[in-house]
């Protein structure tokens, strides 16, 4: 498949035709994404805190992490567009700053394009960012950098009064340059809502089935992440039993010394060279 461009996911949109947007952390997960000729979108969530580091939220990441992770998924990536998460902190001081950072995540995580949580009020640093031609997917919604101020990870939009401004905020953002939208936990209804509205696709995770694409974490996905599991989440694969099995198989073979095999696993010595060693 040719590479996935902005022109390739608004095709999409316009003939709808659902987009397929999975996340990696390394070289083997964005392998994994790029194994797929569905696949349109690779994302190096900020999701790399709990999944990949065991931090308990992705505040705690830092741009340093993301970048050391981009740089590996970029290594692994073919067609998928490439994306990256910009971290907590890393657009919020000024836009100077933000470029600055954005410029980072481009030349050394080597994305194509990055992401940034939020609405109105960082529609300034869209602006910026895809003015120098950093292409910018804009996250609305349930904003997880934002969980503290928030009490938790929420269905949003759910009042009338909150649907609107998810709205004015995603209208915002694309008025701002945004390329793409991620909706995030949002009622069905505002996620096809939104769609209607934009000229942009939407990508959803947990925001119904009437959105432009879909976004899952590659751990939801694989059935490896053992923590919360969302209403939205379904698991595809069940890739923890059986790597768990595998585990404890190695275990219980070292164990019984049924591992390594001396034939099939092992190297032996020529005859003679042995007999002249000993
Ligand atoms: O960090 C992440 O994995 C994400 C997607 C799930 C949208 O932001
Ligand atoms: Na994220």
């Amino acid at each position: 498949r040719k590479k996935v461009t902005i022109q390739t996911l608004q095709a999409l949109r316009q003939s709808k035709t659902p987009i397929s947007m999975l996340t990696a952390y390394d070289y083997p997960s964005a392998l994994a994404c790029s194994s797929s000729l569905l696949t349109d979108i690779t994302l190096v969530g900020d999701s790399l805190a709990q999944v990949c580091l065991g931090y308990a939220s992705t505040t705690q990441l830092t741009l340093s992490e993301m970048i050391h992770h981009a740089k590996a998924a970029a290594r692994g990536t073919t067609h998928p567009f490439l994306i990256a998460d910009m971290p907590f902190g890393t657009y919020h001081t000024s836009v100077q700053n933000a470029v600055a950072n954005a410029v980072r995540l481009v030349q050394e995580g080597r994305v194509e394009g990055v992401k940034l949580e939020g609405g109105r009020e960082i529609a300034d640093v869209v602006r910026r960012l895809t003015d120098i031609g950093i292409p910018v997917m804009a996250h609305v919604g349930l904003l997880p950098q934002r969980h503290c101020a928030l009490s938790g990870y929420k269905v949003q939009g759910k009042s009338a009064e909150a649907a609107k401004k998810v709205v004015t905020d995603a209208l915002a953002l694309q008025e701002a340059g945004a390329f793409a939208v991620v909706v995030e936990a949002v009622p069905l209804e505002l996620g096809k809502y939104i769609t209607d509205r934009l000229k942009i696709p939407t990508i959803g995770i947990g925001a119904g089935p009437h959105t432009s694409g879909q976004v899952l974490v590659y751990d939801d996905v694989m059935g490896t992440w053992s923590g919360h599991k969302a209403k939205f989440v379904r698991r595809f694969g069940n890739m923890k039993e059986i790597r768990d099995n595998a585990v404890q198989s190695y275990g219980e073979a070292v164990r019984e010394g049924s591992f390594p095999d001396p034939q099939a696993e092992s190297y032996t010595m020529d005859k003679i060279e042995w007999a002249r060693f000993l």
